[in-house]
């Protein structure tokens, strides 16, 4: 960078994607992250199980970065993926890194879509929610996944990942609650539950996740939609 140091914030996202390689450097090299292509090989097996085909998938990655799932998912054999970020830097280093994976990329605050947005997301008729390494924790809040569940055919596939704990007991909110609620009533029909390292904490601890992979069986009801966060 022209002979200049920086520090980043490690989620300061947009500052990340702003430098080419600089994301796959850091998350993918020094820090070993495996959630695309675990998630994706995930899918493949849920799917050929069910009798499925990657094929007849048109999906929507929501915390899409600059496209490390998108990729792994074309590579699957999708047939068309939307990315979705909440930052401009994202969508500019997805086209950067990696043109033509994604079909459209909306940069968007999910709970609070505006009308000319929600019909462009409603357009392509998604059957396949992905959101890798994006959810909980203060990055996307409940109300913006229950929004994307909202832009899903049904049934529609959904693979996720979140921190291995975070189906827990101790947590009873916003994401952690929402998972559960829909584990539990059976409007995610769980296919694949896999505990595995996601990446490594700067220290070198390994960061144990969950990945859900499932079946949309219904919508979310009103009633739930009082409890999420924003
Ligand atoms: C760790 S990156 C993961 C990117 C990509 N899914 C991957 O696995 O390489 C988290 C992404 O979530 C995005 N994000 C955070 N909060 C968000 C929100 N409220 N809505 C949409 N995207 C969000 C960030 O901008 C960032 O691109």
């Amino acid at each position: 960078m022209d002979g200049v140091q920086e520090v980043l914030r490690f989620h300061d996202y947009g500052r990340i994607f702003s430098v080419p390689g600089l994301y796959e450097e850091l998350f993918y090299s020094k820090l070993q992250c495996t959630s695309p292509r675990t998630i994706a090989g995930l899918l493949k097996d849920a799917l050929a199980e069910a009798g499925g085909t990657p094929g007849s998938l048109r999906g929507l990655d929501l915390g899409a970065g600059n496209g490390m799932v998108g990729e792994a998912l074309l590579q699957l054999g999708v047939s068309s993926l939307v990315g979705a970020d909440i930052i401009t830097e994202a969508e500019t280093a997805a086209r950067r890194d990696r043109p033509g994976v994604y079909a459209d990329y909306v940069v968007a605050d999910f709970p609070r879509l505006d009308e000319a947005t929600r019909q462009r997301l409603q357009a392509p008729r998604f059957n396949l929610l992905a959101s890798v390494a994006a959810l909980g924790f203060g990055d996307i809040p409940s109300r913006a996944f229950a929004t994307a569940w909202s832009l899903l055919e049904t049934p529609a596939w959904v693979a996720f990942n979140i921190k291995e704990d975070f189906l827990s007991p101790q947590y009873q909110h916003g994401f952690s609650l929402l998972v559960k609620r829909l584990v539990d009533s059976g409007l995610l029909e769980v296919h694949r539950r896999h505990a595995y390292v996601h990446r490594l904490a700067l220290d070198g601890t390994p960061l144990r996740y969950l990945a859900l992979v499932g079946i949309k069986r219904g919508e979310i009801p009103s009633e739930w939609w009082e409890k999420l966060d924003d």
